[in-house]
């Protein structure tokens, strides 16, 4: 495996375990009480009773366990091995059927046979893959013939701004795609715990809307739709402020700006 990708892999392994934690995870009300997923991929998804779901880059599946809820039978992957060590926990504990397959995506067809009705993949994925046109590929093979890919992200345009300037827009990340990556040494905390301890360096790759779209249609598939919205869930920049759902936007005083873009695409029935 590619060094940049093992990297990452032991940063995933330390981030699962912080974020497992964490109260922005909230495991314990989650098992309590399991809140759906949001209305805007329920209403780009559509239904899923009875539907095969494969879930990529799944973390510890959290939102994989949302879909079996709402009637699909899944199987959720990712690379860290804690990630999914604790998606099969969290399953075991709250007595819901899935499959957890721990690998990296790259590898996925060599170690998962079969085909799903949805492929679904959210919200801090694409920085983490060095190589789209592979991964649009592997998401068609996964698709049956008729079958919808969706994805919901961090829009590339909030992509380039310095995520940790306090008080403005500062573009300090290249818009397009280079094959080296960007190298962030650990800073003290995550995304989900400021304060945790962190010792890996993260390596992060930049892809422009055109290098997402054209992975999947060179895949041979279809675009439904294309979203962009100038909120996003988590604070991905600092001055953000949070909105009455739970949404972090712009300041009403900032231009506004896509944060985040939902997509989906099809199978053709005829390939
Ligand atoms: C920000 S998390 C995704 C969170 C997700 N939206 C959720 O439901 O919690 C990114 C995930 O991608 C995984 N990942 C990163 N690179 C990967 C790779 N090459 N293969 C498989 N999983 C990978 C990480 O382990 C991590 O769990």
């Amino acid at each position: 495996m590619d060094q940049y990708i093992q990297g990452n892999q032991r940063l995933w392994d330390e981030y699962a375990d912080i974020n497992f934690q964490s109260g922005l995870y909230d495991v314990a009300g989650f098992k309590s009480s399991p809140d759906p997923l949001s209305p805007l991929i329920l209403s780009g998804v559509g239904d899923v009773s009875g539907k095969s779901l494969l879930h990529l880059q799944c973390h510890f599946g959290k939102d994989t366990l949302r879909w079996a809820l709402a009637g699909a039978t899944v199987t959720g992957i990712d690379f860290s091995a804690k990630a999914i060590q604790y998606a099969q926990q969290l399953a075991t504990d709250m007595q819901i059927p899935a499959t957890f397959i721990q690998t990296n995506l790259y590898d996925l067809p060599q170690v998962l046979e079969g085909a799903f009705d949805v492929v679904f993949t959210s919200y801090g994925v694409l920085g983490w893959l060095p190589d789209l046109q592979q991964w649009g590929a592997i998401i068609a093979h996964f698709l049956k013939p008729g079958g919808i890919f969706y994805i919901i992200e961090a829009h590339p345009t909030m992509r380039i701004f310095d995520d940790n300037d306090p008080q403005e827009l500062r573009v300090k990340y290249p818009y397009f795609h280079e094959d080296t990556p960007e190298v962030i040494e650990p800073q003290g905390g995550n995304y989900a715990d400021p304060h945790a301890v962190v010792t890996q360096t993260e390596y992060f790759w930049q892809h422009s809307l055109a290098d997402i779209l054209n992975a999947l249609l060179d895949a041979g598939l279809q675009v439904e739709f294309f979203q962009e919205y100038p909120h996003i869930i988590w604070q991905a920049l600092p001055f953000l402020v949070q909105d009455e759902q739970g949404y972090w936007r712009l300041p009403p005083a900032y231009p506004q700006l896509p944060l985040t873009f939902a997509l989906r695409a099809s199978q053709p029935e005829v390939r």
